[in-house]
């Protein structure tokens, strides 16, 4: 797990964009695996400006989408593919197509979540999964004690997830009770994981994550396992973990050619 730790949102947003686009412009297929939330957003809107002013395409590019309200229609405001289509498919050059968020509005759940597994296999799977952290450990919308090895399927929100996503909402009792939510084990099978966290309100569960126990009660803590994993966090995630001088010594020191 490589930690780097930035002075700023935007510093973090710029490189966690280099990444994305360095990514794409070496694999112009890649398969990207994308988050919601927060967290993302100004990653999003550094893509969209390479995107226009320095031409980087995603025209060939697949994406999925880590998890979406069930009952909330596509064209819902609060929904996970209109936040997507807001945010970044809108404005670049990706094939809307080839855009996989799952459909929270199928009768059938657990039909939805099985095409969704088969389709990012289909797909090669993930090369780059982009993913923010919940304040209770969640990624996607796996909440504490979910299997370490699940997949796609149904999951019911957290009362703590409830109330942080009720600020996209008018009121907390519109935040949907279910999601559809890609598992942990499907997000482990992701060729390389960029997690992003910003601000002091992640502080807390970002140390547990990186420097605790590996443990279903801490979904994210499971990334320790990853081979493949970048933790890119500004001073104020950052300022629990115990070892945050090394994470810096190591990222100033980074010989080039690895
Ligand atoms: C979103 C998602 C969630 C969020 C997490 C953090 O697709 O899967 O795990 O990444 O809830 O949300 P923000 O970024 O709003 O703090």
């Amino acid at each position: 797990m490589e930690v780097i730790i930035l002075p700023s949102i935007e510093e973090c947003a710029n490189l966690g964009a280099c990444m994305v686009s360095e990514l794409v412009t070496s694999k112009p297929n890649t398969v990207l695996g994308l988050a919601t939330g927060s967290t993302p957003i100004p990653v999003y809107a550094e893509l969209v400006r390479l995107h226009n002013e320095s031409g980087l395409s995603f025209s060939k590019i697949k994406s999925f989408n880590l998890d979406e309200y069930i009952g909330l229609s596509p064209d819902h405001s609060c929904s996970y593919r209109y936040f997507m289509k807001e945010h970044f498919f809108d404005l670049i050059d990706i094939e809307q197509d080839f855009t996989y968020v799952p459909n929270g509005m199928v009768d059938d759940i657990s039909e939805e979540c099985s095409k969704y597994e088969s389709a990012i296999k289909k797909c090669g799977g993930i090369d780059l999964q982009i993913l923010g952290i919940g304040s209770d450990g969640h990624i996607g919308f796996n909440e504490p004690g979910s299997s370490l090895s699940s997949r796609t399927r149904i999951k019911t929100l957290a009362s703590e997830t409830i109330r942080d996503n009720a600020r996209f909402f008018d009121d907390e009792d519109e935040v949907p009770r279910h999601c559809i939510t890609m598992g942990v084990g499907t997000i482990l099978d992701a060729k390389s994981v960029l997690l992003l966290a910003f601000g002091e309100s992640k502080a807390d569960i970002v140390a547990k994550s990186i420097e605790g126990p590996i443990t279903s009660m801490i979904p994210a803590s499971v990334l320790q396992m990853h081979q493949n994993v970048t933790v890119l966090l500004d001073d104020k995630a950052a300022s629990k973990l115990s070892r945050r001088d090394y994470y810096r010594d190591v990222y100033s020191n980074k010989p080039d050619s690895y």
